[in-house]
């Protein structure tokens, strides 16, 4: 199998490994997955594993065709407060298939190994996984030959690229929004998401953010670095670890060698940081709240949800933490992240601000987030560049395969 510029060589690569991976994968064939069978797979997984999986869809596309979203949780239905939200999204560029598929086996491994395997029944518990195989299931269906280069289906039916398609931090993006970019754009203001991975294909490459920027974030000298660099950083090069070929850098050999079994390919979950809510001298949780570790100045601030609740990415180490309402000082507060983590949460710690306030008593300030351009400063971008909307981009990967 190869990877290289982004589709299979061989639509039927996977049967080959059937026999070996049958024990692990009963209900899911290796094969690819059109809308129909991908929906069929999904609802019976919804329907076998009600209690920890929730199917729903944030859309159509183009052409009318679901957009599935399955959460698999211990509670899958509705947040739970100190859960984090965790998503992926696949196959966005419709032509780079396997993620798709990926993700149809993460959620079968998923699954099938709740109550079995501690580590999964212990992530099923502590982190509710929001998993869409497709964001482009017309351009899935338009794939007729792998031509493994911008081949037909890359785009969604109006030959849009949607993954130049969301709204940009660093330059204005006037293209046409369509309906799987509006429905994805929906559905983020509907959870506080946390960490995100999107799967494309075309390298065997963690790519972490910004895809593009200007010269504040280091554009110039031909990288562009977020504020959490040494998170991102972490992340990517923990699952390119995990990815023998990947962590060499290895291109497409042609050479079919998956060793035995699953790799654990989640090992990044436990990374969480520090977490809690803010609450108010009577113990009300404070929605809008700025928490930001003191100088790192993000785009757009974080900010508790309505339940008051907030959630920082560190790696170990020791924080201040900034919480400011509008209008009132801030409020320091000091964290010490531990090296190892003694279960798979994060450090929780509860704020409480010495004054009365109410749920939604806190204005949100308009606009919340700067407008774009962001910088004053707008050096050119290649037009290649241009990011999707999510916080880290892990392009190709056999996700559980070693
Ligand atoms: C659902 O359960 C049925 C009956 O036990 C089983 O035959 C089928 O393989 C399961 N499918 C999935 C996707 O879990
Ligand atoms: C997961 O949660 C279930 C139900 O709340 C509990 O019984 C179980 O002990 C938990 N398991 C782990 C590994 O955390
Ligand atoms: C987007 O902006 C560019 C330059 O500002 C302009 O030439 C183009 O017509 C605009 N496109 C749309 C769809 O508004
Ligand atoms: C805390 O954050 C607020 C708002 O983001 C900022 O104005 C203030 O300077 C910060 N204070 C410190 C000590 O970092
Ligand atoms: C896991 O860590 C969280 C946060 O530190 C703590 O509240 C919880 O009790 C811990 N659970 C176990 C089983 O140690
Ligand atoms: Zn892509």
């Amino acid at each position: 199998m190869c990877f290289k510029n982004g589709c299979f060589q061989n639509m039927n690569f996977p049967y080959f490994w059937l026999e070996l991976l049958l024990p692990l994968v009963a209900a899911l064939d290796f094969n690819y997955h059109h809308q129909e069978g991908m929906e069929a797979f999904l609802k019976t997984v919804a329907q076998n594993y009600s209690s920890i999986t929730h199917l729903h869809s944030i859309g159509k596309s183009v052409k009318g065709r679901n957009l599935w979203v399955l959460v698999v949780g211990r509670f899958p239905k509705e947040h739970r407060i100190g859960i984090p939200e965790f998503k992926y999204v696949a196959n966005m560029h419709g032509d780079e298939t396997v993620g798709r598929e990926l993700l149809l086996h993460l959620i079968d491994y998923l699954v099938t190994n709740d109550g079995k395997d501690p580590e999964i029944t212990n992530l099923i518990n502590s982190t509710r996984i929001h998993i869409m195989p497709s964001m482009n299931p017309d351009g899935f269906e338009a794939v007729k030959k792998p031509d493994c280069y911008y081949s037909i289906g890359r785009e969604n039916y109006n030959r849009y690229d949607l993954n130049r398609n969301f709204p940009d931090a660093f330059e204005y993006n006037n293209v046409s929004r369509q309906p799987e970019t509006l429905a994805v754009m929906k559905w983020l203001k509907t959870e506080t998401f946390v960490l995100s991975a999107n799967l494309h294909g075309g390298a065997l490459v963690a790519s972490y953010p910004f895809d593009n920027g200007v010269q504040a974030t280091g554009a110039l000298s031909s990288r562009s670095l977020t504020p959490d660099d040494d998170v991102f950083q972490y992340l990517a090069h923990t699952y390119a670890s995990r990815n023998p070929n990947m962590k060499k850098g290895d291109e497409c050999k042609n050479k079919m060698n998956f060793p035995n079994g699953v790799t654990n390919g989640y090992s990044w979950y436990p990374l969480q940081g520090v977490k809690g809510q803010v609450f108010d001298q009577n113990g009300n949780p404070l929605p809008n709240v700025i928490v930001e570790v003191q100088d790192r100045k993000h785009i757009c601030p974080y900010r508790t949800n309505k339940y008051g609740e907030y959630y920082l990415l560190l790696l170990p180490g020791s924080y201040i933490i900034n919480v400011t309402v509008p209008g009132r000082d801030p409020h320091l507060t000091k964290v010490i992240i531990p090296e190892k983590s003694q279960n798979f949460s994060a450090l929780k710690k509860d704020i409480l601000l010495p004054f009365q306030g109410q749920l939604d008593s806190i204005p949100v300030s308009n606009p919340s987030c700067p407008m774009i351009p962001l910088y004053i400063n707008s050096p050119s971008h290649s037009p290649a560049t241009k990011p999707s909307l999510f916080l880290f981009l892990v392009t190709l990967l056999h996700i559980f395969f070693k």
